[in-house]
């Protein structure tokens, strides 16, 4: 079992891995303050919590936050290949919490592991990107889902999920969406993933971005990112879209927007964020010119047709630790980074601590929330609730030392008037 590989994976890999858990925590105030408040509080204990997320230094603290409100937390990857060891590591040594996961482990491991975690009859599931969860639903674990109190989701993928899930009756317990909290997407999806794609990208390969043709395939918040950030390198970005309102967005954002078969011929490096299958395909790797980059950072790997792309190709070879090159028959080569899975999380280290820190604080409430609600809410995707939204991004503002204005009593009294009619 994983668990053990880890445990005999050493005692250097453990302090590697301890001493980036606690440089993370430097960079996750609201977080800290939260698991400091729970210490005395401890309004999670006992609670069994089921976690399927990136095996990340942000991760571990969110995990050493929810230990310290008193829960019993256990691990495993949301990703084969987001799995950073040294942090698996370590939490199991240096903090007690059971992880599954290994760098890189296959889909029979990966799913196993998911399983490994429902075995231990989970009250809470915490997941990121819905793969926990509907294994829960779905596969020979129905009858576990009568024992779950509740879950949470890191993840617009995993939303859109659970959404139809919801949508079709056959949702057993109930869901925070903490993906759709202000205080997450608007930073994490923003910013976490433009600047950690670009990160991922530049570590994978070392190209120069400046003066390249930087193809954005998908313009939600995670695709608004990467855009902001491709430019402010210096590359000439050209966004593709299916949303009229979201590729108007792009044209006033200063953007080249144009359809995929046409930005084909024209980019030096794509990177797909759209949320569905086979963006890429035989049409547009067809259209490429010779020695392109070609990547995602969507929740799953499906968004690069990979199998066209062994079916075009001729000869195939690692160049690069997270590169593999397809030649095809047409003579072009097209370099696939990380295998089509996340790259920010496979080739870097994912988001940074800073934004993570209000993405896994309203994870850390939103479990809380719904240990006080328990019994009060149906089986449905609730969004989190604008008070933590808001007290999230308040203690953020404070921990960077920010201050803000608040409404004079009479603007409040103004405002009121309206909403009473009587103005
Ligand atoms: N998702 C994106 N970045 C992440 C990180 N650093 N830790 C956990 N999940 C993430």
């Amino acid at each position: 079992m994983s668990q053990i590989k880890a445990d005999i994976k050493d005692i250097s890999l453990a302090k590697k891995g301890r001493e980036r858990i606690e440089w993370a925590r430097e960079n996750m105030p609201v977080l800290t303050s939260i698991g400091e408040e729970f210490r005395i509080r401890k309004p999670l204990e006992g609670v069994r919590i089921a976690c399927c997320l990136h095996i990340t230094s942000e991760t571990a603290n969110l995990l050493i936050t929810l230990k310290q409100g008193g829960a019993k937390p256990f691990l495993c990857a949301s990703n084969p290949l987001s799995t950073q060891d040294d942090i698996a590591a370590s939490l199991l040594k240096d903090y007690k919490i059971p992880v599954f996961g290994i760098k890189g482990e296959d889909k029979k491991t990966y799913y196993a592991h998911l399983r490994t975690l429902l075995e231990q009859n989970p009250q809470i599931t915490m997941d990121d990107g819905a793969d926990l969860t509907s294994t829960l639903h779905f596969k020979e674990y129905l009858s576990l889902s009568e024992k779950v109190w509740g879950g949470t989701e890191e993840t617009t993928t995993g939303v859109v999920r659970l959404r139809a899930m919801e949508a079709r009756g056959v949702l057993r317990y109930p869901v925070i969406a903490v993906n759709n909290a202000k205080s997450k997407y608007l930073f994490d999806n923003r910013y976490g993933t433009g600047q950690s794609t670009i990160d991922g990208i530049l570590r994978a390969t070392n190209v120069l971005l400046a003066g390249s043709n930087f193809v954005v395939c998908g313009y939600g918040w995670c695709g608004k990112g990467l855009a902001m950030r491709a430019k402010g390198m210096g590359a000439r970005v050209f966004v593709c879209e299916i949303d009229p309102l979201r590729a108007l967005e792009a044209v006033m954002d200063g953007f080249y927007v144009l359809p995929l078969k046409e930005a084909s011929k024209i980019g030096d490096i794509f990177i797909t964020l759209t949320g569905d299958i086979n963006v890429l395909r035989e049409e547009h790797f067809l259209r490429m010119k010779d020695n392109v980059l070609v990547g995602n950072a969507g929740h799953f790997n499906c968004e690069i047709d990979l199998q066209a792309l062994e079916r075009l190709t001729v000869e195939k070879k690692r160049v690069r630790d997270f590169v593999q090159q397809y030649r095809l028959k047409n003579g072009k080569r097209i370099n696939l980074l990380t295998e089509g899975r996340l790259v920010n999380l496979s080739a870097g280290e994912g988001h940074p601590a800073m934004v993570m820190d209000m993405s896994f604080a309203n994870q850390a409430l939103s479990v809380e929330f719904l240990l006080r609600e328990r019994g009060r809410l149906n089986n449905k995707v609730y969004d989190v609730p604008a008070q933590i939204d808001e007290r999230v991004a308040r203690l953020k503002l404070k921990t960077m030392g920010v201050k803000i204005d608040s409404l004079t009593s009479e603007q409040r009294e103004y405002l009121r008037s309206w909403e009473e009619g009587t103005r």
